[in-house]
């Protein structure tokens, strides 16, 4: 099997609108234009030791991406509760999921004339065993696929369709990510992840612009590498560099750092881990455990 097992080992309990309770008993409305439309926000972050990790960075790109969208809501509100969630819960190795919509109205494509209220959902799911270690040691395989998405993917939406479609065209491929290319063939980022590649010792990834998520772990990992004087250029890869890169790996919240070995059938270099990208795993593990 090459799919990711499913990240949820244990039934999550949920905070929604200020309520805990557990997820599987909350409702709601089918008139939610996150429903209807796709019309939300969310951010996935990691707890590890019990702890969430890089709690700022992601609450800042929340506070952007609902800028952008123009919902409102109080996010110091919004953190207390994910405190209190994860008190409660004393997961010690999970995820948080967190998802403001911008509420319930009639549909229309327009934002409904009387204001609605956004519904605030956050669950945490205890991670027991860690979906991705496998690939961590044998390198994750991927394909490309044109990036067929919106053109505001700096903004984290739950509107995922085109992602989701390339996530499975690469399971039904027997990978573990699509990476996607745009009409100047050149990377932009993964269905759920960031790309990097490395050539001569030089670490590249693509630039942030609206094109792809400023990925949080994709700044660590910038971060970390400069911390060990790996240089880093943002400079897109295009589809043609991908058989001159050294090496190859992919970032997330739940991915981590994972080496990439093979691309639509054909190895990265030796199609093997490269040591550049391992070195950052531990950087990246060690960090984790600080
Ligand atoms: N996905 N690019 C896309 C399109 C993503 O959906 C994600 C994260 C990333 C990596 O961002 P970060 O390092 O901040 O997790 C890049 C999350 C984990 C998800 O949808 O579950």
């Amino acid at each position: 099997m090459s799919e990711i097992k499913s990240l949820s080992n244990t039934l999550p309990l949920a905070d929604w609108n200020g309520v805990q309770m557990p997820l599987s008993e909350v409702k709601v409305s089918v008139l939610d234009r996150s429903f209807l439309f796709g019309d939300a926000i969310y951010e996935v972050l990691r707890i590890y030791r019990g702890r969430p990790f890089l709690v700022d960075q992601h609450f800042n790109r929340l506070r952007e991406s609902l800028r952008h969208v123009r919902i409102e809501t109080d996010l110091e509100r919004l953190r207390a509760r994910m405190q209190a969630l994860l008190s409660a819960t004393n997961v010690q190795n999970g995820v948080v999921y967190m998802q403001i919509t911008r509420g319930e109205g009639p549909r229309t494509h327009h934002f409904p004339y009387k204001p609605t209220r956004p519904n605030e959902l956050i669950y945490v799911t205890e991670l027991r065993e860690d979906p991705y270690a496998v690939y961590r040691t044998s390198g994750a395989k991927v394909i490309t696929v044109p990036d067929i998405r919106w053109k505001r993917c700096d903004i984290k939406s739950v509107n995922l369709l085109a992602n989701c479609l390339a996530a499975q065209q690469a399971v039904d491929s027997g990978c573990q990510e699509a990476i996607f290319y745009n009409e100047r063939e050149i990377i932009t980022e993964g269905a759920h992840t960031s790309v990097f590649g490395v050539v001569d010792g030089q670490i590249l990834t693509a630039p942030l612009d609206d094109n792809i998520l400023p990925g949080i772990t994709r700044s660590l990992v910038v971060d970390l590498a400069r911390d060990c004087g790996i240089p880093v250029t943002e400079h897109a890869i295009r589809l043609a560099h991908l058989e001159h890169l050294d090496e190859m790996f992919i970032t997330g919240t739940t991915a981590e750092i994972l080496p990439v070995v093979e691309v639509d059938g054909e190895p990265i270099a030796s199609g093997k881990p490269g040591p550049i990208t391992l070195q950052l795993a531990e950087a990246y593990q060690k960090r984790t455990r600080a």
